[in-house]
């Protein structure tokens, strides 16, 4: 399996690792199958998002991917956070095998489900806004790890 130099460098260095005490968005999402798990501190201050930590317990691609995501909404508004795609990730890595392709969807809907937490403790419904959080479910038996 081939990983770019970027892939590599995220994992082996993940960016914003660890808890936020004073988070008020936190978010976690988990892939059924390989029981792979994705942990987003948002601290969102005036609608910016001023600090981010996250924990992944899950494979390479995963590991890399949420910390590419972190540094993507870190200083970001909450509505453009709520832009950030799987896909933009994967092209901000450049590239990913496809087999990996969900785990940079774990962290888009990471990011997602501490947005969600984030307007549901100001007392706002985020399905409109946010919509649901996908369990991220994907078949690729034997391809855990790196
Ligand atoms: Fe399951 Fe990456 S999230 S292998």
């Amino acid at each position: 399996m081939m990983y770019s130099e970027k892939v590599l460098d995220h994992f082996t260095n993940p960016r914003n690792v660890g808890e936020l005490p004073d988070a008020n968005g936190v978010g976690e999402v988990g892939n059924a199958k390989c029981g792979d798990i994705m942990k987003m501190y948002l601290k969102i201050e005036g609608g910016v998002i001023t600090d981010v930590r996250f924990k992944t317990f899950g494979c390479g691609a995963a590991i890399a991917t949420s910390s590419m995501a972190t540094e993507m909404v870190k200083g970001k508004t909450v509505e453009e956070a709520l832009q950030l795609s799987n896909k933009a990730v994967m092209e901000a890595l450049d590239g990913l095998p496809p087999v990996k392709v969900h785990c940079s969807v774990l962290a888009e809907q990471a990011v997602r489900a501490a947005l969600s937490d984030y307007y549901t403790r100001q007392g706002i419904d985020p399905e409109p806004i946010v919509g649901k959080i996908q369990e991220v479910d994907h078949d690729h038996e034997g391809s855990c790890g790196i």
